[in-house]
């Protein structure tokens, strides 16, 4: 071997060994020791475990309805225990825009939803299934299926709505596919670019609205 190399190797070496010296070998939170069930569970105080999803303080206020959630963001305690709930304050004719939660089936139970239209697609040419469904019934959704839930009802309607994963992620279509630039959207809609502008700009920058021809036809305002 040259004797520059071994320079090098011995050079490379000692700034090695030095640089352990000064720091820790694994540093970063992705190296730490997972902690055992017994040490997660006691890191938490008992109120850490709950929530009260009615107090309007943590509702998320849209024009579609409010929505309240308990999983792992609002919740750290969740973590490993694979469930979250979110209660869900449709206003009259309010929707939750067709969405994707990638980490989560759901399943909705209608507390005073007397006709919530429930619906999603899972795959391309898979069916469309649809259901109209009243107070006390539950209904499933699939993880990864397109789904909206829409209350067709002129007065506001409350939903639970339980997940099998603590965080199960939120995708909702209209606000996430137009930020794509229109080279694709174009052709995926048959349309030229200025349409998917238009588009584009008035898309609601929220995940629940209101169907406004209902709204007309309860009579309320839009
Ligand atoms: C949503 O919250 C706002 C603000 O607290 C309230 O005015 C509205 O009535 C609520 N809507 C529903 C459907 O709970
Ligand atoms: C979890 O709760 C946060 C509010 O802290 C919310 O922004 C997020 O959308 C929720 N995730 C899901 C999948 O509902």
């Amino acid at each position: 071997m040259h004797y520059q190399h071994l320079c090098v190797i011995i050079a490379l070496v000692f700034v090695a060994v030095a640089h352990c010296d000064t720091t820790t070998v694994c540093d970063s939170s992705a190296c730490q020791t997972p902690l055992t069930g017994l040490q997660s569970s006691n890191r938490f105080v008992p109120a850490d475990y709950t929530r009260n999803l009615l107090n309007p303080d943590y509702w998320i206020v849209t024009p579609g309805g409010n929505v309240s959630y308990f999983n792992l963001s609002t919740t750290p305690a969740l973590a490993g225990i694979g469930i979250a709930f979110t209660l869900v304050m449709l206003e009259p004719c309010g929707i939750i825009l067709p969405h994707i939660h990638p980490r989560g089936s759901k399943g909705v139970y209608s507390i005073t939803g007397k006709s919530l239209l429930v619906g999603f697609i899972q795959e391309n040419r898979a069916q469309v299934v649809l259901n109209q469904i009243g107070i006390g019934y539950a209904a499933a959704i699939p993880r990864g299926a397109i789904h909206f839930v829409q209350n067709l009802d002129c007065s506001p309607s409350m939903q639970i709505v339980a997940y099998n994963n603590e965080d199960p992620g939120l995708l909702t279509l209209g606000l996430n596919m137009f930020r794509f630039p229109d080279g694709p959207l174009s052709p995926a809609f048959g349309q030229p670019d200025d349409f998917i502008n238009n588009l584009r700009s008035s898309i609601p920058g929220y995940p629940l609205d209101v169907n406004k021809e209902c709204r007309r036809k309860c009579g309320l305002p839009t």
